[in-house]
């Protein structure tokens, strides 16, 4: 550390990658007040775009031009914004519930919060005040290790307070239902609430109901948004942001998967072409209107694909018959190195988790240099950081918040909210 001007400045070296600052700047003449001075080129102003985006304040935009300079870790940030391209963006929604509620830049939005605070992850004191205040409900009624594991740390790193309910602790065992169960977490003023539910819609059902945010943690066999973000970020770490001429297969139980569903949604969003390889008992109904090739040959399925996302068979949604026996599955439809020889060169092996070795993928494939499975659930954190920052620090749900307690200057303006503890 060297002095200046009686401040300490950490050395450049130990400074988190701060270039997509730099690139505000670069693009200043494509995206920044020049561009927004055009008429026709406002799109904060078209009405039913779901997207809003507000001209940064010139003030902010000197201040961070000069933090940037500086090599400051804390950039400034004014209240409620967050930047991105030059432009700030005010996160449009109360719930997340399926992918297809996403634009394309909104999902590469996420993936750019998520990069800023995959760094807090790295840091010696991993937690910042950012959500100080906030409380979280991760109401669990199917087992999770991942997805209700990481919602909690990435609270907790957040400094949101987090809360954990699972059905078999819940009054759900003494005949409340869904509805009620939610409605009594809701009497409590929590900001958000995480829902695994084994019904497809559960969330919804709870969206439409509630005033705080919902968010789906996987409803049923019908959508696991965070999954497909966490899948789609850990690629995007690997290949950019831009997966036009990427091929990602998806291989196992598609029909029970809502992991396969939301996944095909989000790559698809992102340009890349999505292939799905299972038995024919395990393809969904209605498949073929699906906006990916089928393939039933696994070896046929793996020639000249970038990326392989395994599925786990999720017995404990089928119905008894669809497969003659499980080690013919694992011989046919198991990932294995053979498979992968006419892959791309770098192919990538992916699984959600829970994996099951030596059924879906070869024990040691799921071991292997290109197997990302770990890199996955790391990006879970910090891809469920940036989901729990905004929904969390959203508009409506601040003004709601000072209309509350009447603190609408008192509020922490983000300039402090990376900072650690
Ligand atoms: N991928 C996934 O949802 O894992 P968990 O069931 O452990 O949360």
């Amino acid at each position: 550390m060297k002095k200046m001007r009686g401040r300490v400045e950490a050395p450049v070296a130990e400074l988190p990658n701060m270039n997509f600052l730099r690139r505000n700047r670069e693009n200043d003449n494509s995206r920044g007040l020049r561009g927004l001075r055009s008429k026709t080129n406002r799109p904060w102003k078209t009405k039913h775009r779901k997207m809003y985006w507000k001209p940064m304040p010139f003030s902010a935009r000197r201040e961070i031009d000069a933090a940037t300079d500086r090599g400051c870790r804390h950039f400034p940030y004014p209240a409620k914004h967050i930047f991105t391209n030059g432009a700030p963006m005010l996160w449009p929604y109360k719930d997340l519930l399926c992918i297809s509620q996403l634009t394309a830049a909104e999902i590469l939005y996420v993936f750019q919060v998520a990069r800023r605070f995959a760094e807090i992850n790295t840091r010696p004191v991993k937690k910042v005040p950012t959500l100080k205040g906030k409380s979280v409900i991760l109401f669990f009624v199917e087992p999770s290790t991942r997805t209700k594991t990481s919602f909690d740390i990435a609270g907790k790193r957040l400094s949101a307070d987090t809360y954990s309910l699972a059905a078999s602790s819940s009054s759900l065992r003494k005949g409340e239902n869904l509805k009620d169960s939610a409605l009594t977490l809701q009497a409590m003023h929590p900001d958000a609430l995480v829902l695994r539910h084994h019904q497809s819609g559960a969330s919804e059902f709870l969206a439409r109901r509630l005033s705080c945010s919902v968010i789906n943690a996987g409803d049923g066999w019908h959508a696991h948004p965070t999954q497909a973000l966490l899948d789609g970020f850990t690629l995007s770490e690997a290949w950019g942001d831009d997966m036009a001429g990427k091929t990602v297969l998806i291989v196992g139980d598609i029909a029970h998967s809502r992991v396969a569903r939301s996944d095909v949604l989000l790559f698809t969003a992102l340009g890349a072409r999505v292939r799905i390889c299972a038995p024919r008992t395990l393809l969904p109904a209605g498949v073929r209107q699906w906006p990916v090739e089928v393939f039933s040959n696994l070896t046929e399925a793996c020639k000249g694909v970038d990326a392989v996302i395994c599925l786990r068979l999720q017995l404990e949604r089928q119905k008894a018959g669809l497969l003659p026996d499980l080690r013919e599955y694992a011989r046919t439809y198991g990932l294995g190195a053979r498979h992968l020889n006419k892959a791309n060169p770098g192919v990538l092996v992916m699984h959600p988790g829970p994996m099951n070795r030596g059924v879906e993928i070869d024990a040691a494939l799921a071991d292997a240099e290109n197997s990302l499975i770990l890199d996955q659930v790391s990006a879970g954190v910090a891809t469920r950081m940036a989901l729990l920052f905004l929904f969390l620090t959203r508009k409506d749900a601040a003004d709601q918040g000072d209309a509350q307690s009447g603190q609408a200057e008192s509020r922490q303006p983000q300039s402090s909210l990376l900072q650690e503890d």
